[in-house]
């Protein structure tokens, strides 16, 4: 089977739309064809400065989470990033092949450095992307289930694949980017220009999985679409609407031109209330298995030793026949 690798941090609070329909959903349908690790990349998380008890629940609820959304345990190998020592390892590998000036030139670290300032950004931020290769490179992943803002990371990962297999030996497979057209770029409700996200999204713009599903139906029936009112996919002349569309269809399996003939001559407040219903009926049950699994932390613990385990099988080999190729003197 091929094989699949992707990460998600554990933010604050709950994961938003644009994380489950640009990258979770893919991870539980690809979890039946491939060989699939998913991890919670709390490493990554640390980039920014974070409160060590709020970091560990927020670790468990993103776990608790990606079961909730689907993922199977005996299906997929789910672990916690800082569970395996090799991504650090691999991390600091990664950082000695990467150009100062190919790093620096991460859209992600100019756009988030530029809004801290330099002294309260971390060095850590801006080699995020280069742990993240490392992360890939790891576990020799074919493909890599992610949303349009992690495309450029992906680009670097193959080019650092391509640089240590040509500068030493052949030692890790170059993967794909896996990323679902449609899907890929959730926007924000309230500004349909950006992309929904944590540090962007005013509160109304950003839909909360685990916010009160009478709150975040409320946000997506005062969703901003535009003065016209038909009901027509255009994303570039009528975002606002396109977006609401490519989350019905997501959350429902119907096609877009369906969609679109069945709100021929309907306004607005039609459509964005019955996506508002379709997103309560999908979101309640995902809530509640939420709860259940945070409820039960022995289990979850479990899950993620078990994940950890066999994760750390695979990237120890892989660390090993890098520092092999590099020329580190083993130990004996
Ligand atoms: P993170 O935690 O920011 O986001 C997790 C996933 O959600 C996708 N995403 C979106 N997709 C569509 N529309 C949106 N508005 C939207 N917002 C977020 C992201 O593209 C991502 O796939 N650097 C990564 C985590 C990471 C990783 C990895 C991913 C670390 N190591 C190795 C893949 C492989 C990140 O910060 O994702």
């Amino acid at each position: 089977r091929p094989r699949v690798l992707s990460g998600i941090q554990p933010t604050a609070g709950s994961f938003h739309l644009g994380n489950y329909l640009g990258a979770v959903r893919q991870w539980v349908a690809l979890q039946q064809t491939h060989d699939a690790f998913y991890m919670v990349v709390d490493l990554h998380a640390i980039t920014v400065p974070q409160d060590p008890k709020e970091l560990r629940a927020n670790t468990r609820l993103a776990a608790a989470q990606l079961l909730a959304a689907g993922l199977d345990p005996d299906r997929c190998t789910l672990f916690v990033q800082s569970h395996v020592p090799e991504h650090a390892q691999l991390g600091w590998v990664m950082n000695c092949l990467t150009g100062f000036g190919e790093a620096s030139r991460m859209t992600q670290f100019k756009d988030k450095s530029s809004k801290q300032g330099t002294d309260s950004t971390t060095v850590g931020l801006f080699t995020y992307p280069i742990l993240q290769v490392a992360d890939i490179l790891l576990y020799q992943a074919n493909a890599v289930p992610v949303g349009e803002d992690q495309r450029q990371h992906l680009e670097l990962t193959r080019d650092l694949a391509n640089r240590f297999n040509t500068r030493y030996a052949p030692t890790f497979t170059v993967p794909d980017p896996y990323i679902v057209k449609e899907t890929a770029k959730i926007v924000d409700l309230q500004e349909p220009t950006i992309k929904m996200s944590k540090s962007a999204s005013s509160p109304k713009g950003i839909v909360n999985l685990l916010d009160e599903p009478k709150a975040s139906a409320k946000k997506i029936k005062s969703a901003v679409t535009d003065a016209d009112t038909v009901i027509r996919f255009d994303e570039k002349e009528k975002p606002g609407v396109s977006n609401l569309l490519t989350i019905y269809c997501a959350l429902t399996g119907t096609g877009i031109t369906e969609l679109e003939q069945a709100y021929e001559g309907k306004g607005y407040g039609a459509l964005k209330t019955d996506l508002a219903e379709r997103f309560v009926e999908w979101v309640t049950p995902f809530r509640e298995r939420t709860h259940e699994y945070l409820g039960d932390p022995e289990t979850l613990d479990a899950v993620l030793a078990k994940g950890a385990q066999k994760a750390r099988a695979v990237a120890a080999e892989t660390l090993a026949a890098a520092y092999e190729n590099i020329g580190l003197l083993p130990a004996k």
